[in-house]
């Protein structure tokens, strides 16, 4: 009967087409198009340090929404369609480009390990950084140089990066400093898109505080993932605070009702 039929195939008969570390992907409703559901697990040091933080999946859903419409909104082009449910959206499925784009505003981990440089000092330009997706080799830090002698991006491909991840930057640094919240860093991946005999870059994956480092601009405290990976503890309760402070939770609202129950320590 009609009103039995459910509008998308059931999780668990659907197709799972990746499973990564915080994420899978399942096949769409519709060819070209996938799945991503946010999970609750976290990690850190390429999966050594790994915890399952209850309600860190729709947290990161909502947060990653609310930033990729944004995007789209202002013409920068993502990946996004549109969000399903508590821990899943529907996506474009794409042509993933194996790097990990790092826009850095203000000196902190890698950056501030590898040069010797205070956490928080204020860098004097932005600078983008890309590192080779691959787990097995801890995701090494590339040039440009590797980039297009190994055939991961050409040329083009690479100035359209940059400029997406420049675009990207000041969008987030502002929409942040609006939040009280300000943009140290933050990492972004792009794919590639067919339309017709057309190519295009788009951004992808997610952009959550698991992706990006967020210091309260009064205090600097950390609203991200630093908090897991320092065992600072209290990082649901940050991710909380940035959706609320950019409007997407009302003041009564909890992101994690009907879904799993935050269990305090
Ligand atoms: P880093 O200082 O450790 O190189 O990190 C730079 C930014 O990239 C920071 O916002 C965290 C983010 N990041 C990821 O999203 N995934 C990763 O695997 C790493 C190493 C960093």
């Amino acid at each position: 009967m009609d009103f039995l039929k459910t509008r998308y195939t059931p999780m668990n008969r659907r197709r799972r087409i990746y499973e990564g570390k915080a994420k899978v992907l399942y096949e769409g409703p519709e060819p070209g198009t996938l799945i991503q559901h946010f999970k609750d697990d976290a990690t850190a040091f390429n999966a050594k340090k790994h915890e399952v933080i209850d309600g860190k999946g729709v947290l990161n859903n909502r947060i990653s929404e609310y930033i990729f419409q944004n995007l789209n909104d202002i013409g920068v082009p993502t990946h996004f369609i549109r969000r399903l449910n508590m821990r899943e959206q529907l996506i474009r499925e794409v042509e993933i480009i194996p790097l990990e784009v790092v826009v850095r505003n203000v000196a902190a981990g890698s950056l501030a390990k590898r040069l010797g440089l205070e956490e928080g000092t204020q860098l004097p330009r932005s600078i983008i950084e890309f590192y080779y997706k691959n787990d097995a080799l801890d995701d090494p830090m590339v040039s440009e140089e590797h980039i297009t002698a190994f055939g991961w991006a050409n040329p083009q491909e690479i100035d359209d990066i940059m400029a997406l991840a420049i675009r990207v930057n000041d969008f987030l640094s502002g929409l942040f400093l609006g939040a009280g919240i300000r943009l140290i860093d933050f990492k972004m991946e792009t794919g590639r898109i067919w339309e017709g005999d057309m190519m295009r870059i788009v951004v992808a994956d997610e952009i959550s505080p698991d992706s990006c480092r967020l210091w309260d601009v009064k205090s600097a405290d950390k609203l991200d993932k630093d908090r897991f990976r320092r065992d600072m503890g209290g990082l649901v309760e940050a991710y909380q605070e940035v959706a609320r402070r950019l409007g997407i939770l009302g003041e009564s609202e909890n992101a994690l009702a009907g879904g799993p129950r935050l269990v305090q320590p």
